[in-house]
């Protein structure tokens, strides 16, 4: 089997109509791509069918997109329950299903023998590399991350993670597609836990937990800091309440779980908020308080 070009890439399947499934739909549809946004759940999505419809009629008003565009880019999207069917004719799938080895490794075993021989498969995963689901699709070297970044509609970047089977026809691919999405996608070379993105994010976190914890400054001065004189468009512990502290810890878990290394071990004080339920602004409580 060998990975198809660009030029083979009609259809898109995305598995997983959540947070970030649906909006890679959308993005693929925007970009002219015939979409198919699957997922097990009903509900999920009939709700991303309405979230998308009202974000691009939020756009339209504001001008970012015109009334034709946005109506064609949601008639090039269909949402489905069945897998056998939406895999039979995809060229290229982006899994973004709930982050579980398990689930996902079924999934990739599916797609294998159900989507054509050229089809390159690849998962948004934030912590699993590729290899970990490569040899279940039985087709490795057509295999690696594709890795978006929550709100993917808006987020510009996409780390292209390559697994030591991945051939160069899928990475190229991989990349220039990202490229038509609109998006400026990276190549990382080797998988490792947190790839650039999250370990840049992560490393910038600990040092401000740490003059945090050790009285250096307030949290509200350490995140004007980062603003002021970083130029970053927010402090770590507002991405932090952003992003939610229950997958702050998550991600510094698996980063443990991967490397050993103490270090990488969930700050106390995350665990501590997490443990009250203070997960960030989803719940109106995290490092600040968004319930006045
Ligand atoms: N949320 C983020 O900020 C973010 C950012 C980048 C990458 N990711 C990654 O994206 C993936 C999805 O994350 P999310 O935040 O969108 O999760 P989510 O919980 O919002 O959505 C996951 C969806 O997957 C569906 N699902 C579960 N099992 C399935 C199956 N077997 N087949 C089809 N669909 C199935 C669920 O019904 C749900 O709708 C994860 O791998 C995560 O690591 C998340």
């Amino acid at each position: 089997m060998s990975a198809g070009g660009i030029g083979n890439i009609k259809h898109v399947l995305v598995i997983g109509s959540g947070a970030m499934g649906s909006q890679i739909g959308m993005v693929a549809a925007l970009a002219g791509y015939r979409v198919s946004v699957q997922d097990i759940a009903e509900d999920m999505l009939t709700r991303a069918k309405e979230q998308l419809a009202g974000r691009m009629q939020a756009n339209v008003a504001k001008g970012k997109t015109s009334a034709e565009d946005a109506e064609a880019a949601l008639g090039r999207l269909a949402f489905t329950t069945d897998l056998d069917a939406a895999a039979a004719d995809a060229d290229f799938v982006i899994e973004a299903a709930t982050e579980r080895l398990d689930i996902k490794q079924q999934i990739f075993e599916r797609l294998g023998r159900l989507a054509p021989a050229h089809a390159i498969l690849t998962t948004n995963s934030s912590t699993l590399g590729s290899s970990k689901v490569a040899e279940a699709s039985g087709r490795p070297e057509q295999v690696c991350n594709m890795h978006f970044f929550n709100p993917a509609l808006v987020m510009k970047c996409v780390e292209v993670v390559r697994h030591e089977r991945t051939s160069d026809a899928t990475v190229e691919t991989t990349l220039e597609l990202a490229r038509r999405f609109g998006k400026e996608p990276v190549l990382i070379n080797r998988e490792i836990p947190g790839f650039v993105a999250n370990r840049l994010m992560g490393a910038i976190q600990k040092e401000a937990l740490a003059l945090h914890s050790a009285g250096i400054a307030s949290l509200e001065d350490i995140d004007t800091t980062a603003k002021t004189a970083l130029g970053h468009p927010m402090g770590p512990f507002e991405l932090m309440d952003m992003v939610g502290l229950d997958v702050i810890q998550f991600i510094a878990e698996a980063t443990y779980a991967e490397t050993g290394d103490d270090a990488d071990r969930p700050h106390p004080a995350i665990a501590d908020l997490v443990a009250q339920g203070k997960l960030g602004r989803k719940t109106g409580q995290g490092w600040y308080n968004y319930e006045k």
